[in-house]
Order: C-alpha cells, then structure tokens, then sequence
C-alpha cells in the first residue's frame, strides 16, 4: 500500500456457510480516483462493499481503507469514511433536517460547525425545499439524495456509494453524477456500484465481478479495446428482432443485443467476422448496413458474461 492508495483489498474473502459469495479479490483504488465495480445481481459487490466499509467481518484475506485494517479496526474505518448502502438506511418519521442533525453528532459534529456542514450539503445536494419533509414522504430520487447527504456531512476522503442512482431518474442521474465528479476532483475516492453502463463511462477505473471473482478490470477505454474483447458488428435492418433469434442460435456468435434501432454483434475474429456478413447476406442484409464498431461497455460486459459462463467454483 503506497501514499495514493486508499484502499487495499488481498485476496479478500466472504463465504455465507458453504456459499462463497466474494472469492479472493484483490486490488487497489487510488486516491482521487473514481472506481466502478460492475457486476450481474448476486455477483458480490455489496459483499465486497460491506467488508470495506467494516459492517461485515472477512472469512479470509484483507483489506485496509485509508490505512486501516478493516478486520482489526472496523470502527476506525467507519469514522473516517461515508457508505451509502444499497438498502434504505432511513427512518420515515424523522424530516430531512432531523436526518442531517442526527448524521452530524453520530460523527462528533456539533454547533456551529455542525450548522454549517447541514446547510452546505443541503444546498450543495438541492434538498432546501424538502427541509422539513419527512423521509417517509420523499419520492426515491429525494431519498437518495438525502442518504448521500448523510454519507457526506463529516466530509470523508472515502466514499463508497452502493447503487446510489438506483430508481433515479435521468436528469437526478446526472446531476449525482456532476456532484461525484467534483467531489472527486476536490480529492475524494470514490467507490461506487452500478448497473447503468452509461454511469459506468464517468469511473477512471472499472472492475467487472462475477461470481463472486474479479473477472476483467481496466479503465473504461483500455476495457473496451482489450485484446480478446472480439469484433463488435453494428447492424441497421428493418429485420432485427428476426435476425436476433437466429444469431443467438450460431455458435461462432458471442453476444447479440438491440441496442436502440440497431443490432449489436460481437464475433471473436477476422474469420468470424466474414461468416457472419456471408450469414447476413443471406438473410437479405446489405454489406452498407453493417460497420465495424468500438464496443460498448454493455457489449463488452454482455460478452464477457456469456464467455465466463456459469459461475464455477461457488460452492465449496
Ligand atoms: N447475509 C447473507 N447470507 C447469505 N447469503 C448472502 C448474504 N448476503 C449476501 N449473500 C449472497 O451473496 C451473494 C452476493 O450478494 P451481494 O449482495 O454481494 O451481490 P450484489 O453483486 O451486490 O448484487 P446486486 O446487484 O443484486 O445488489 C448473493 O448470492 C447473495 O444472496
Ligand atoms: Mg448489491
């Protein structure tokens, strides 16, 4: 672990009874940098999150957060971080400032100071006309805005953000992500979930988990364009929904996707690339309808899941 490293995990570990849920991860996050962790439902991310944040003991391996170690001294990682977990860690009946004064003491701030760190996040997250709202009543976006708000009150330079944009609408989407941006450029690591690909575009560095292992990383470029990531064929047919059942059924075919009025093809190489225009050719598709493109984040992470197959090794 060297000075910019905030976080350092080593083949850190979760099991529930005989079910491994996190297998041996290991990496690290820098300081500053925002670190997306990418993964299908259950694939351990949460998991992995709840070890770093000290809510969850590790079976093995180990893990420091700004220098502590997460299994020996879990209280220490938590008074100098903010978490914002995937679950809602609300209470209805309290309002939004309630929330913001509660969150301020539980980390030692009071007065003046505390006063002041209420009335910057409350602005700075645009919660002043729910002020006096209780959470209860607040639409999803609201709720979220208000649980980043305490995750943010005692300013950490850590920050892990468990599906934070979860139920958000696109304009509240973007606007959290504005505010993560520049939390990062003021020197804040991130570490942040999602299943939104497009958010997945704003992270320096991503990492792919499935089943419970790390199974790709890189920024989102070098993912993008790794060796072995395959060709990526855009089609524009009036025929698509048609040509997606029967490509799915070739077995040199990777991955097939719509994607808005397109179809999305990823082959492995050259050679397959030329089968599948003879392929489309035959079924009526012009060579002008079909261009060599670069991959999106969801057909790399499409093809990856389908090249990984079944989770192996789970079950011990
Ligand atoms: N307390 C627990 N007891 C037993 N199994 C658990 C527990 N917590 C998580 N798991 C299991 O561990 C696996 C990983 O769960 P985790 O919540 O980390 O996934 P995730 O990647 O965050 O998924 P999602 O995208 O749905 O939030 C899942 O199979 C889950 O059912
Ligand atoms: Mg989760």
């Amino acid at each position: 672990m060297n000075g910019s490293t905030t976080v350092c995990a080593e083949a850190l570990t979760r099991k529930f009874g005989d079910f491994v849920a996190v297998d041996a991860v290991s990496f690290e996050i820098h300081s500053g940098e925002i670190w997306g962790f990418l993964g299908p439902n259950g694939s351990g991310k949460s998991t992995t999150m709840r070890m770093l944040c000290g809510v969850l003991e590790p079976t093995s391996g180990r893990a420091q957060v700004l220098g502590y170690d997460v299994a020996r001294d879990p209280e220490a990682v938590k008074l100098r971080i903010g978490y914002m977990s995937q679950g809602s860690s609300l209470w209805n009946d309290l309002t939004v400032e309630e929330h913001l004064n509660f969150y301020a003491g539980l980390f030692g701030l009071y007065g003046a100071p505390a006063r002041a760190a209420v009335e910057e996040w409350i602005a700075r997250i645009g919660l002043g006309e729910r002020r006096t709202q209780v959470a209860g009543s607040l639409p999803g976006g609201f709720r979220k805005r208000l649980a980043l708000a305490c995750a943010l009150l005692h300013r950490p330079q850590m920050l892990f953000l468990d599906e934070p944009t979860a139920g958000v609408d696109p304009v509240s989407r973007r606007e959290f992500w504005d505010l993560i941006v520049s939390l990062a450029d003021e020197g804040v690591t991130v570490m942040v979930t999602t299943h939104y690909l497009d958010e997945a575009e704003h992270c320096h560095q991503l990492a792919f988990i499935y089943g419970g292992r790390i199974i790709a990383r890189g920024t989102p470029e070098a993912l993008k364009h790794a060796p072995g990531s395959g060709i990526t064929v855009e089609i524009v047919s009036k025929k698509n929904a048609l040509l997606l059942d029967a490509l799915e059924d070739l077995g040199y075919v990777r991955g097939a996707s719509l994607y808005g009025s397109a179809l999305h093809v990823t082959v492995k190489d050259d050679a397959d690339r030329q089968e599948l225009e003879r392929f489309l050719a035959g079924h009526g598709v012009e060579p002008t309808d079909c261009a060599t493109i670069t991959p999106s984040l969801e057909d790399i992470f499409s093809d990856l899941v389908k090249t990984a197959g079944a989770p192996e090794g789970v079950a011990t």
